[in-house]
């Protein structure tokens, strides 16, 4: 293996639970020796029920160990000696069992034994397939956000026609997308170690009443990308928030807002103090005049006319008052003349970054996993990126932003 292969010298634990879907894991297994990983199975007893573990001895040239008194050093203890040499863990299939043993820290054989024995420092990917109700089991959704609080990164599973012939969530993700996860977790780097970065992310809310509002369609998931990405590169992040389904992100410090008003606000306040601000949030561009304090009534035969005031920009107001050196980037969510508009919010925004996404897209900008965004620089480069999960996206984007402040030279 030459070691311009991208995970050369990279140890990988793969953990393998008892799924239909195991039988995935000998690919995601050869995929990442190709990729130059030196890989090690651990297997439940019940995957072996569906793969074989000469497959995986045969795809890694290493024993295959089950048991948790499977010893093929005399002087090591396997599964302390496995959690930590490995550079990264990955669990593909796993099994609503073994995300549970691992929530609870339940360690009865030899996976769950490694698993609880991994250091918080080692990247933990988890790769969950099930059925969807078990999936959407109240204890199993309660598991997986432990995991994500302690910083484990779960794969988000696919959609479509289970081993059960029930339709919905619960299928492994794809493979290009699991080893793809690992790659982008081994090739990570500490490039915005020391580096404070303030992130806005979701919709804002504009009362009409006590219980109407104007909002718009964004779930959160790019910018709650972006503070992911930036926390495991080494940064602290500051997280605005407005109103979304999603559990922030482990060492991210959340600021939750409501209204765009309330967003400035929280921004202007974290904003002198970083060194990159990164505006996803889809921030309402106006809010009623008035607010009724009780709930409008409603009436059949007059039309109801509301009076719209321009909110501030939240992204121009801190560019405008950007402390020396800071980056600021912002978004662009176009449906037409996409080059154009970006480039014209770039430029009367005073922005150093704008990414514009194609929101009529289905599978890229608002409330889906995954975007297809272009960059476009003051100097009228730009650079479009492939479709690809927001956590790719952001990883991207932010390489791309770490490139040019080192270029500038800024501190
Ligand atoms: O949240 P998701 O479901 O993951 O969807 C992601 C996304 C589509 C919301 C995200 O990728 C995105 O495009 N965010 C920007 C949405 C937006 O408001 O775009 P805009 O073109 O209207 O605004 C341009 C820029 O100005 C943005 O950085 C925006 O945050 C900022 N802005 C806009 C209006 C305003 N009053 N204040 C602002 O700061």
């Amino acid at each position: 293996m030459t070691t311009s292969a991208p995970l050369a010298g990279k140890r990988v634990l793969l953990g393998i639970c008892g799924s239909i879907a195991a039988y995935k894991a000998a690919d995601i297994c050869s995929r990442l020796g190709k990729l130059g990983a030196d890989v090690f199975v651990v297997m439940t007893s019940s995957a072996t029920e569906f793969v074989g573990a000469p497959t995986f001895r045969a795809l890694t040239r290493h024993p295959v160990l089950v048991d948790l008194f499977d010893e093929p050093l005399s002087d090591r203890i396997a599964h302390i000696d496995l959690a930590q040499s490995s550079d990264i863990v990955l669990v593909a299939p796993a099994t609503a069992n073994i995300i549970a043993k691992l929530a609870t820290g339940i360690a009865d054989d030899l996976l769950s034994t490694c698993l609880l024995a991994v250091p918080t420092s080692t990247p933990l990917l988890v790769a969950p397939a099930m059925n969807t109700v078990m999936l959407e089991h109240p204890a199993t959704r309660a598991n997986m956000t432990t995991l994500t609080e302690r910083g484990v990164e779960i794969i988000t599973t696919g959609y479509g026609v289970l081993a059960c012939q029930d339709i919905g969530y619960g299928k492994l993700a794809d493979v290009d997308e699991i080893v793809n996860a690992v790659r982008i977790r081994l090739s990570t780097h500490d490039d915005f170690k020391g580096r404070r970065l303030l992130i806005t992310a979701g919709p804002t809310r504009e009362p009409l009443d006590p219980v109407r509002y104007i909002g718009n369609r964004s779930s959160g998931k790019m910018g709650y990308a972006l503070a992911e990405a930036a926390v495991h590169r080494g940064a602290s992040v500051i997280l605005v928030s407005g109103p979304t389904a999603l559990e922030p992100p482990a060492f991210v410090k959340i600021v939750r807002v409501e209204t765009a008003e309330q967003m400035l606000e929280a921004c202007m306040h974290a904003a002198p103090t970083c060194d990159v601000v990164i505006g996803a949030a889809a921030v309402a561009d106006y809010r009623a005049a008035s607010v009724a304090s009780k709930k409008l009534k409603r009436n059949s035969t007059t039309s109801l006319t509301v009076e719209l005031l321009p909110n501030p920009d939240i992204i121009a107001t801190i560019a405008a008052r950007r402390a020396v050196g800071q980056f600021i980037a912002g978004f662009a969510a176009e449906t037409d003349d996409i080059d154009v508009n970006a480039a014209r919010k770039l430029q009367s925004k005073g922005l150093d970054l704008i990414v514009s996404n194609d929101v009529s897209r289905p599978d890229a900008g608002f409330d889906v996993d995954t975007n297809a965004v272009t960059l476009h620089w003051p100097d009228g480069r730009s650079e479009a990126l492939p479709l690809q999960s927001k956590r790719a996206t952001a990883e991207a984007i932010l390489s791309c932003i770490a490139a040019a402040i080192a270029k500038h030279n800024l501190p």
